[in-house]
């Protein structure tokens, strides 16, 4: 099979190198990809945003199927205009990706599905906004309603702060503080049949203690010793399998990835946001944990035939990735500056531990930060303090002038054993 993937960040390459273990998969592409992309997938440059283009690509590569990574492609069709060339595509059409796009959009479907969820109010005045605020008091919750690479969501106790985020957003969704820990829970789907994967956590604040402002997420683990055990199975009845059929049910079928970024209340499990695409950098983990071949799932996915296959078969193994983020991340990232380390990593601590690029890209010969998230430094063990253990010390090697990275990702988890 030959499978090309779009997008360029460290999920990209997370999947890339699982498609690049499969026996089914004979070529393997990445575009645009980045600098560590390339050691397993062949890169073509295209502009991810350009349906017509991508379709062009696949097509010329006579690609059997298409994997779109981010968000932002498939907000904007990029998966329906591949569809109308006729070639099987990993994504929601641009409609069905409004789950993710339209915060007000996932509301309304959690509210027609019975979906359990932050009850909230969309806003576009001022006087609304005063009204929400109110309603709900403090922590505050508000959310723009577009996408915003995971920052435009503000938490916080300053109503001040709090309605000055709001009233920048054209529209705005304030919501319901939700207490308790948060877990991410990734199905693969093709809009009847769901495949729920193992659940992971992921760390969204910048800094140590969950400290600091929102990021697209700076680490992840799995599995989660400390959670229910029956829990995949109570998302699957309340969330995934509702979801998917109350789309399909209106006439736009998800199919690809659905992620739920839940919250663990006191009251039970609530739905903190819905994602179109795999998550990063619980991806990270999860791929290291999952040893069905990835193609052929991806693929049931993409020709709906998700039913055909046999079930997911899971490692024992615990996972832990740890992001490396440039100067200044999440604020405008410094980017230029030389990577050293990732020999060492690679030639000292495989395959246990392995260097994920996020925002990488070739200077001559050497490879250089080119965006916020640099770097997610994966590793596997039999329980999470070993995984630990191995990302922080392939960590350690890593040299990036100015970077940071939290030190406390999986700690809490791994103590719990
Ligand atoms: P989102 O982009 O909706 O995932 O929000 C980013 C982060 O903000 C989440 O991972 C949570 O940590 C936090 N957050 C979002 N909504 C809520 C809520 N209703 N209650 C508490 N925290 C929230
Ligand atoms: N890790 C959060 C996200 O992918 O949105």
């Amino acid at each position: 099979m030959k499978v090309l993937v779009i997008g360029g960040g460290a999920r990209e390459h997370a999947l890339c190198r699982s498609l690049s273990l499969d026996s089914d998969v004979n070529a393997l592409y990445c575009a645009p990809g980045n600098a560590g992309i390339a050691e397993v997938a062949e890169l073509r440059p295209v502009d991810q945003l350009d349906g017509e283009a991508v379709a062009r690509l696949a097509t010329e590569l006579r690609a059997d199927l298409v994997v779109v990574g981010p968000e932002a492609p498939l907000v904007a069709g990029v998966a329906d205009a591949v569809r109308a060339v006729g070639i099987p595509v990993f994504g929601p059409s641009g409609e069905a990706a409004q789950l993710e796009g339209s915060k007000a959009f996932a509301k309304d479907v959690m509210a027609a599905a019975g979906v359990p969820t932050a009850r909230s109010y969309v806003c576009t005045t001022p006087e609304e906004v005063d009204e929400a605020l109110d309603a709900f008091g403090a922590p505050y919750v508000v959310k723009d309603d577009g996408l915003a690479a995971g920052k435009g969501v503000v938490v916080t106790d300053d109503r001040a702060a709090a309605r000055a985020h709001a009233l920048g957003c054209d529209r705005v969704v304030i919501e319901e503080f939700l207490d308790g820990p948060e877990v991410s829970l990734f199905a693969i789907t093709d809009g009847v049949t769901v495949l729920p994967l193992q659940p992971a956590q992921d760390f969204k604040r910048a800094l140590d203690g969950d400290a600091g402002p929102n990021t697209g997420g700076m680490g992840a683990y799995s599995p989660l010793p400390w959670a229910d055990p029956k829990l995949v199975d109570e998302v699957m009845a309340s969330v995934l399998q509702p979801t998917v059929d109350e789309l399909r049910h209106r006439g736009t079928p998800f199919s690809g990835l659905l992620y739920a970024g839940l919250a663990i209340t006191s009251r039970g499990v609530r739905v903190i946001e819905f994602n179109a695409r795999f998550g990063d950098p619980e991806t990270q983990v999860v791929l290291a944990r999952l040893r069905t071949p990835l193609a052929s799932v991806l693929l049931g996915s993409a020709n709906g035939t998700l039913d055909t296959l046999p079930p997911l078969s899971w490692r024992e193994d615990a996972a832990v990735t740890v992001v490396i983020a440039s100067h200044n991340y999440p604020e405008t990232p410094r980017t230029g500056d030389p990577i050293t380390g990732l020999a060492e990593v690679a030639e000292l601590d495989a395959p246990y531990a392995y260097v994920l690029h996020a925002g990488t890209r070739t200077e001559g010969d050497a490879v250089v930060s080119a965006g916020g998230r640099v770097l997610s430094v994966t590793a596997t063990g039999s329980d999470l303090a070993e995984a630990r253990d191995r990302a922080y010390k392939a960590v350690a090697r890593i040299g990036l002038d100015g970077s940071q990275y939290r030190t406390d990702i999986a700690a809490k988890a791994a103590e719990q054993r």
